[in-house]
């Protein structure tokens, strides 16, 4: 039996304020990194989750900390990894943020409205230069090219496991109960795993994370 495991989850998206009422996000819920944090709480372990805004309930064991943008979630990921066993980045972070918040509403003009973005620091290669012996597990949300980008992904970030799942469709994906994925592995191992529920999905990465970190001992 292992011992209870400290789990660093990231969830749903982040938002990159244009002005205090517009923002640049994405479609992420916060479902899959909330089941995360679900299994691994059921399996006995220690979860904090790092959440970008969603509208879910939280679970009444995990210590959450509450972001709004990528720069926010970076921060607490790089605090928090230190102490974690286990890092879950299921979290949709967005790649780009605008070069300029405006304090004040932007009031529409005849002109054309050119917005300027600058890119967001990726967390998961932050957190390579903090590593000591965790695992690091990822999601790559494709629409095409699933496996090959999500493969490049994995290599580049050097990840222990990813789960690629395509989007794109009403089925499964951004805010709903299903994902259609296939776990891919450092050793090259991929595991189709078709559609299936969140839930059951979350169950896998929190038994595949408690072998990594079983084996790295
Ligand atoms: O929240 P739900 O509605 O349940 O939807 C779940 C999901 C579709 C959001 C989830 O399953 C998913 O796929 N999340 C990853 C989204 C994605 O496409 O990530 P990415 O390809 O941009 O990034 C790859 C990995 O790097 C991810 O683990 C991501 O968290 C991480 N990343 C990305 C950008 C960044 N600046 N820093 C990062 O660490």
């Amino acid at each position: 039996m292992i011992k209870p495991l400290n789990f660093l989850v990231s969830a749903g998206p982040t938002r990159e304020h244009i002005d205090p009422v517009r923002f640049i996000t994405n479609a992420s819920s916060g479902k899959m990194g909330f089941m995360v944090a679900e299994a691994a709480l059921a399996a006995g372990h220690q979860v904090k989750i790092v959440t970008g805004p969603v509208t879910l309930e939280y679970p009444e064991k995990a210590e959450v900390i509450e972001t709004i943008t990528a720069m926010d979630m970076h921060a607490a990921i790089m605090t928090n990894f230190p102490e974690c066993d286990v890092l879950v980045m299921t979290a949709a972070v967005c790649d780009y943020r605008p070069t300029k918040t405006s304090i004040n509403k932007i009031h529409k003009s005849d002109e054309t409205f050119i917005l300027r973005l600058e890119k967001n620091p990726d967390i998961l290669l932050s957190v390579r230069r903090l590593e000591k012996n965790q695992t690091i597990i990822g999601f790559a949300a494709e629409t095409n090219d699933v496996i090959i980008s999500a493969r490049r992904k994995l290599e580049k970030k050097r990840m222990d496991m990813i789960v690629a799942n395509e989007v794109g469709g009403k089925e499964y994906g951004f805010a709903v109960e299903h994902i259609k994925a296939t776990l891919l592995f450092k050793n090259g191992e991929n595991r189709e795993l078709g559609r299936c529920r969140k839930k059951d999905i979350a169950e896998i990465i929190v038994k595949e994370a408690i072998k990594f970190q079983e084996s790295s001992r």
